[in-house]
């Protein structure tokens, strides 16, 4: 009897099993596939592509997520593990485009601040992270055309950092998927890498309420 009982301890529960084997890229999609869905449904709801003052609080949003993270596009030891690390870096773009609508000096700065207010101090944070911020880049294509469509703007103007990369958002993807999932990590290294993609959906979040929504929500209830 006490044996039987121990070798069930013994078992790794169906959850441990999951968090083990399943691939990385899979296990922080499921993660996060919830929170997604309603950081998309929430940034659409507050129409960003309506004007162009709103777009450009959309763009501050961006601007905060992607220079959160720039400093991990850079770090030698994680771009051992992702193919094309550095070039992935949209931050230098997303400022581009804050100039080009002439985001004063005050608030570029201030979404500096908020970005340096983001501490991640770990590399499997920073994965996590990472998976976020370049997963961002497939929505980016309904974002894109939405852009262009409703004001005008472009890869070349605006939105530049909505841009895909040219051998195609998909395959880039899929390259820095398969780099993820061939990854050997421990189920700590795998829950903290789960944990980063986590913490820069929630840092997404609050800066589409603390920027975006405030115009939108007031321009609705008026
Ligand atoms: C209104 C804004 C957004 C829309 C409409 C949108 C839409 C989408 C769409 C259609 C996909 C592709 C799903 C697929 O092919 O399986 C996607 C993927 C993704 N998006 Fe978004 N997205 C938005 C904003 C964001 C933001 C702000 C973030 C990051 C904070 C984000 C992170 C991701 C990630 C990580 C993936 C990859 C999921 C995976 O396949 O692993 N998205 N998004």
């Amino acid at each position: 009897m006490t044996s039987q009982k121990q070798s069930a301890e013994q078992q790794p529960s169906h959850e441990q099993q999951r968090l083990a084997e399943q691939p990385l890229s899979i296990w922080l999609k499921e993660g996060t596939t919830s929170t997604h869905e309603s950081l998309d449904k929430r940034i659409m709801s507050l129409d960003p592509f309506t004007d162009l003052g709103r777009y450009s609080r959309f763009l501050r949003t961006q601007s905060r997520l992607h220079q959160a993270i720039a400093p991990w596009f850079h770090d030698e030891n994680v771009q051992d593990w992702l193919p094309d690390l550095e070039q992935r870096d949209r931050s230098d773009d997303v400022i581009r485009d804050c100039q080009d609508f002439k985001i004063s000096s005050d608030e570029l700065s201030q979404d500096q601040s908020a970005a340096s207010t983001i501490v991640i101090d770990n590399p499997y944070i920073a994965l996590g992270w990472l998976y976020t911020v370049e997963g961002s880049n497939l929505g980016a294509a309904i974002l894109l055309r939405l852009a262009k469509k409703d004001l005008g703007l472009s890869e070349e103007f605006g939105a530049r950092h909505l841009a895909g990369h040219s051998s195609g958002r998909g395959l880039y993807w899929k390259q820095f998927k398969e780099a993820l999932d061939a990854l050997e990590l421990s189920e700590s290294q795998r829950l903290e890498a789960l944990e980063g993609a986590k913490q820069a959906f929630s840092f997404a979040r609050a800066n589409v309420e603390q920027l975006l929504a405030p115009v939108t929500d007031t321009a609705a209830a008026i």
